[in-house]
């Protein structure tokens, strides 16, 4: 954390290209979360959270396991006849398990 945060300072992140963040923020972290138009469910949605707190940022991208909601916690599943899933789990009763998981693009 300390080391990024004395990296990122408002002069340097007003150099930054936004352009090619963009397309890091396609390539690394859109198959989980939506910003504005496009992107994926299996995380929150970014568009309304803190983007410009550096602190929430780096938290959230160098330890994400650090802090997290219980809604995102990821489960081990193995079934009867062996298979080994893992997701979230998005239901649950005595008949039913509702199992959410990452899908390629
Ligand atoms: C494999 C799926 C996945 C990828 C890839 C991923 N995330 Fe996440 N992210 C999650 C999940 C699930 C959560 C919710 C649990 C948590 O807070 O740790 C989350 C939480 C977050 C949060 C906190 C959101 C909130 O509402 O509190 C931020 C910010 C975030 N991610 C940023 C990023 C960034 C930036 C990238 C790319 C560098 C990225 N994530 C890549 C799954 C992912």
């Amino acid at each position: 954390m300390a080391k990024y945060k004395a990296l990122l300072t408002p002069d340097f992140l007003a150099k930054a290209d936004r352009s090619r963040g963009r397309l890091i923020f396609k390539q690394t972290c859109a198959t989980c979360h939506r910003l504005f138009d496009e992107g994926g469910d299996i995380g929150p949605e970014l568009t309304g959270s803190q983007r410009s707190n550096l602190d929430y940022v780096l938290e959230n991208v160098l330890d994400p396991s650090a802090v997290f909601a219980k809604d995102y916690q990821v489960t081990v599943l193995e079934t009867k006849d062996g298979r080994v899933l893992t997701g979230i789990i998005k239901q649950e009763n005595d008949r039913v398990l509702i199992c959410r998981r990452k899908t390629r693009k």
